[in-house]
């Protein structure tokens, strides 16, 4: 038998070769049917307490995953659990013991205060009118809007707004949180104040599953980070033990004029390179080039570059974004 809280050992996460195709159609006098592999065999587990992040790029499988988890979206196969009860077994079970918030939500009351838009939320999730005022309260002083409830949503920053989310995510007071890409369309400093909110909860207990397609953001925030591309996980660690796996390469940047296709075929063949990408940056190529340590890589890409007009070619230091373009690019 399950219970809600897990037992010792068991993780507050648990997916089993998790798989989630969408079957839609397409045209519209003759229509296809077309199958996307959304998710393709994951298996992760998150630990009670932990703060796990889904790093991946745009249509990797991140929201997919998180919405399995949040029993708003049934698995083509797989088993998944949170704090040991099955998502499509027990979903109104796990609800209760869950908080999500979605990147870039709408679904809050402009021309009502904060404090309204929470007593709303706090009545639509049945919550005791006794414990309400009190709740609410403690909400705001978590995502660092104390004082500001009496205010109306509307003059609320993104920032604010998305915390004000993640207060409503809260009201129920639940250990298992999802949290998906929750800096999206947030400036820079009220993306820092949320990863900071998101930082406390995991201090104060909370286990945590995150997704972002920022690198930067999930070295900082997770202990623990899952890279997925194309509906899989191609790597997972913590952010050191990623770190670990690139350096022993070399990484070499070159800016240079009108490089042809050809000249970057060729240098992606080198048996030696792992990764090649290319930013075009006003006329110029920035190429950036990864290849296994000690090769004698800047003279051969000289070779292969003769002709090209080359402005700077230099080695560097390998970052976790140099392990992270390489891991979702492979392939
Ligand atoms: N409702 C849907 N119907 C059809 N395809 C979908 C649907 N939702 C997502 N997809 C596709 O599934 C893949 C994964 O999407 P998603 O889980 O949203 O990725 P991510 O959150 O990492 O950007 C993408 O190719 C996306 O286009
Ligand atoms: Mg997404």
């Amino acid at each position: 038998m399950s219970t809600a809280r897990p037992l010792s050992g068991e993780p507050a996460i648990d997916v089993a070769d998790l798989r989630r195709t969408y079957r839609t159609t397409t045209g519209t006098l003759r229509r296809h049917r077309l199958e996307i592999e959304a998710v393709r065999g994951v298996t992760l587990r998150v630990e009670p307490g932990e703060l796990f992040g889904l790093l991946g790029p745009n249509g990797a499988g991140k929201t997919t995953i998180i919405r399995v988890l949040c029993t708003l979206l049934l698995p083509t196969s797989g088993q998944v659990r949170v704090l040991g009860m099955d998502v499509v077994e027990r979903p109104r079970d796990v609800r209760r013991q869950i908080g999500y918030v979605f990147g870039g939500d709408r679904g809050l009351y402009d021309r009502l205060s904060a404090l309204d838009n929470l007593r709303y939320f706090a009545d639509l999730y049945a919550l005791e009118p006794r414990m309400q005022r009190k709740r609410i309260n403690e909400v705001l002083d978590l995502v660092g809007l104390q004082g500001r409830g009496t205010e109306r949503v509307e003059g609320f920053s993104r920032g604010m707004r998305q915390r004000l989310h993640l207060a409503r995510g809260l009201l129920h007071d639940p250990p298992v949180l999802f949290f998906d890409e929750p800096t999206i369309g947030v400036d820079p400093v009220g993306a820092r104040e949320v990863r900071q909110v998101v930082a406390d909860l995991a201090r104060a207990g909370k286990t945590i599953l995150l997704t972002t397609h920022y690198m930067f953001e999930a070295d900082s925030l997770c202990d623990r980070i899952a890279v997925i591309a194309q509906g899989q996980i191609v790597a997972e660690g913590t952010p050191q033990q990623l770190k670990a796996g690139v350096t022993a390469r070399t990484v070499v940047e070159i800016e240079a004029y009108g490089v042809p296709e050809q000249t970057v075929a060729r240098i992606r063949e080198l048996p030696e390179v792992e990764a090649v990408t290319i930013e075009v940056r006003d006329q110029a190529q920035l190429l950036t080039v990864q290849a296994s340590e000690g090769s004698q890589l800047t003279g051969r890409l000289l070779q292969l570059l003769e002709g090209v007009r080359v402005e700077r070619i230099a080695a560097r230091e390998p970052t976790l974004e140099d392990a992270y373009v390489a891991l979702v690019t492979a392939g």
